[in-house]
């Protein structure tokens, strides 16, 4: 877990980066109404919860640098029995201090006038303008009615500024806690995995082999952090595909993209594995060639490579190896210049990961792809996807949807596989594959 020393030193941080005359606004996630009075499972902003470790929604944290009075204000839904007996205790303005860290917390009712007051004394105005359309508005409000005050000397803040540059800069650089927190995320996934792989059979259908991936990530208190992808056969050269709702069969080839969250952190793993127990040779040679594509950019995720160098890498080995197999015709360098491999590998290799599936932080740094660092934790992901009705393939790899994804971070000693327990060797992974069937 994240101690309140680390939330603090989190907060510390972002002030000395807004400076001394700013205010920082983070609102938290609002909850979501699924149908009627049925609500989705509540998710934090993951900004407000980097920031707070606060899980409830209806809250609002005010950094204030340097105020007198506390530099880290909580706005929160006050205490209230009655609807503590439906909902479950919250923790009020004073749960806010005496748990999270804050220096003052109040009713939310009282955040609109407070502001007020406290905004006329800063200059600039921090936010996360866009990602909350209905806060978005009360801030503009908020500026507003100040403009409209300004006769009594009530003057809007001179700057608004984007909290999300700083912030975001901060996140992709996970600490020591964070990294452990990754490494679990990533550990109870494999097992998921593993399971899911044990417990396959020709026949089996894909939304049994996902309450297998759930049973094992749920029984170890993490939720899914997406909608899992479970694609047999042809249904693994769809990207997105989440149906998960065919039969598997003999000779298939199952694609399986799951992760969850652990503590607010995330896990994003895909194996690719053939549910007889026995690639096919044309799906071992797409096999192999996806993995060395795989091994070539974990291997370059270390500081002193661009972001950029794991793409590269791995769409090199990939176009090599197409036209080895006879997919691509030509000279491979004069191919992968051209991006001849785009028909078959149509996405990116790699994305940040953290407190969300697919991670803030730039990629680009004054448009030129930015170097890798200690601290950043990436995914590797190439994959090749022949869709079965596609002209000018040989016949054998139609149908075939192939992709290896683990979760690295980069330190200075080079890539650390945060999913390195699970196998992606072809051999290893056919011995795992029906183990609890036979
Ligand atoms: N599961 C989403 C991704 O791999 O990016
Ligand atoms: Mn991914
Ligand atoms: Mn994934």
């Amino acid at each position: 877990m994240i101690s309140n020393a680390e939330y603090a030193r989190r907060r510390k941080k972002l002030m000395r980066r807004i400076g001394p005359d700013a205010m920082a606004l983070i609102p938290s996630a609002p909850s979501r109404v699924q149908s009627r009075d049925v609500h989705w499972p509540y998710r934090q902003d993951s900004d407000f919860l980097y920031l707070t470790g606060f899980p409830e929604p209806e809250a609002v944290a005010m950094l204030l640098p340097g105020h007198p009075d506390g530099e880290f204000v909580m706005f929160c839904k006050p205490r209230n029995p009655a609807f503590e007996q439906w909902e479950g205790a919250i923790a009020g303005p004073e749960g806010a201090c005496d748990h999270y860290g804050a220096d003052a917390a109040y009713p939310i009712e009282k955040l609109d006038d407070m502001v007020l007051t406290l905004l006329r004394e800063r200059q600039t105005l921090c936010y996360a303008l866009g990602q909350d359309g209905e806060f978005d508005g009360q801030v503009a409000r908020w500026i507003d009615q100040l403009r409209l005050r300004s006769r009594a000397g009530h003057n809007p803040p001179e700057e608004c500024r984007l909290l999300d540059r700083d912030l975001h800069e901060m996140r992709l650089f996970k600490s020591r806690s964070e990294i452990a927190l990754m490494r679990k995320a990533s550990a109870i996934v494999t097992d998921a995995h593993c399971r899911a792989m044990a417990t396959a059979r020709p026949g089996r259908y894909e939304y049994e082999l996902e309450a297998e991936l759930l049973y094992e990530t749920q029984r170890h208190d993490m939720r899914f952090a997406y909608s899992s992808i479970v694609a047999s056969g042809h249904n693994a050269c769809t990207l997105h595909y989440s149906e998960n709702s065919r039969r598997t069969e003999e000779g298939d080839l199952v694609l399986i993209d799951s992760g969850g969250m652990f503590a607010g952190y995330a896990s994003d793993i895909t194996r690719t594995w053939p549910v007889s127990g026995q690639f096919t040779p044309a799906q071992r040679e797409i096999y192999e060639l996806v993995l060395e594509a795989q091994q070539a950019a974990i291997r370059r995720c270390a500081p002193g490579n661009t972001w950029d160098d794991l793409h590269r890498a791995a769409t090199r080995v990939l176009t090599r190896g197409l036209v080895h197999l006879g997919v691509l015709k030509g000279r491979w360098q004069t191919l992968w210049k051209e991006e001849a491999y785009k028909p078959f590998f149509m996405h990116g290799t790699s994305h940040w990961l953290g407190m969300d599936v697919h991670d803030v932080g730039e990629y680009r740094i004054n448009g030129k792809w930015r170097m890798l660092e200690p601290g950043m934790v990436t995914t590797v992901e190439p994959g090749l996807y022949f869709m079965p009705g596609l002209r000018g393939v040989p016949k054998r790899f139609r149908g075939i949807g192939i992709r290896i994804e683990d979760d690295v971070a980069v330190t200075r000693s080079g890539p650390d596989v945060l999913s390195a327990g699970l196998p992606a060797d072809p051999d290893e992974i056919c011995r795992l594959v029906g183990a609890a069937t036979r």
